[in-house]
């Protein structure tokens, strides 16, 4: 892996500054308010240098990227088999917010669409935690995993809760299949808060950088998660953390990555170095058009791609 420096991070954000095409995601409110020009890389290695340029310190909302780290909380939690029977790690093909269960069972099909998303909020703490005292955990463990204490954006949650209907439903249908226990409003509510975390660019990188190496915080070197949850968590990234853009993905970066309708994107290669990118515009699968643009410039540049 050749290392980047900031003119180069510099060089490859001013060649796509030009790209305006794609659109904020306005289905929640208060994302639509957002600077859609705002555009920013960082890159950490795994021995916790960090590179960064254009606007990485600009705060976010986390949003979907936050599955992948509740996910390896709860892998952490319960273990990889327990987690495994709850929800599966086969890619939907489909948008995040479909249903997407297993029929008969009602399982979700992975971990990063809304449905297993839910479940694995639902986890934490175990069935008869308290609801803040599981948002809680959730809060700790992401802010763990960035070295930094990280808060919520309340605008943001009470603008996305109002209006949580979709995830209201598959929430309820969920717990109609036994597969979360507890009451569907109080999952919805802790993981619409786990969505409404706030970050930045520099913070996403370093939280991808625990993950490349190993579930150890490059900075602290406390260990986060283990070895065999990283490797799960990092699989389902790859095959299901991009949604129905997953292969074109795939093909054309090649590192497990997650994105989020904030217009974050989070990527990691394991024993390698963690990036993120933010740009909020989105393509018609939600994920951040320019992000996309800058993943293959670093795909390619950096010999990421996995193949
Ligand atoms: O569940 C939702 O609708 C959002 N809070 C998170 C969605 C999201 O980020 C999807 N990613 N591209």
């Amino acid at each position: 892996m050749k290392t980047p420096v900031p003119d180069y991070l510099e060089e490859i954000l001013s060649s796509c500054a030009h790209e305006t095409s794609g659109a904020l995601a306005d289905y929640i409110p208060e994302l639509a308010n957002v600077d859609p020009d705002q555009l920013a890389v960082a890159v950490c290695t795994t021995n916790g240098s960090l590179y960064c340029a254009g606007d990485a310190d600009n705060a976010f909302t986390i949003q979907s990227i936050s599955k992948a780290f509740v996910y390896a909380l709860a892998l952490q939690e319960h273990g990889v088999d327990a987690v495994v029977k709850r929800i599966g790690v086969e890619p939907s093909g489909e948008p995040f917010n479909e249903l997407s269960l297993e029929a008969g069972s009602g399982r979700p099909l992975n971990p990063m669409i809304n449905a297993g998303a839910l479940t694995c909020h639902a986890l934490i703490g175990g069935p008869d935690c308290d609801p803040d005292e599981r948002f809680e955990k959730v809060r700790q463990g992401l802010s763990a995993f960035a070295d930094r204490e990280l808060d919520v954006d309340e605008a943001v949650f009470e603008s996305e809760l109002a209006d949580a209907y979709r995830n209201s439903a598959i929430a309820n249908m969920l717990r109609s299949y036994g597969v979360i226990d507890g009451d569907p409003a109080d999952v919805v509510r802790g993981y619409t808060r786990q969505c409404s975390l706030r970050v930045t660019t520099r913070d996403l990188a370093r939280m991808a950088a625990t993950l490349a190496h190993g579930g150890v915080q490059p900075a602290t070197g406390e260990r986060v998660v283990d070895t065999d949850v990283v490797r799960q968590v990092l699989s389902v990234m790859m095959t299901c953390g991009m949604y129905d853009a997953a292969g074109d993905w795939m093909t054309s970066c090649g590192f497990p990555a997650k994105s989020g309708v904030s217009g974050g994107i989070l990527g990691a290669l394991s024993g390698q170095v963690g990036l993120a990118t933010f740009s909020p515009r989105l393509d018609d699968h939600g994920n951040s058009v320019r992000g996309i643009t800058l993943c293959r410039r670093l795909s390619r540049d950096m010999g990421l791609h996995i193949m």
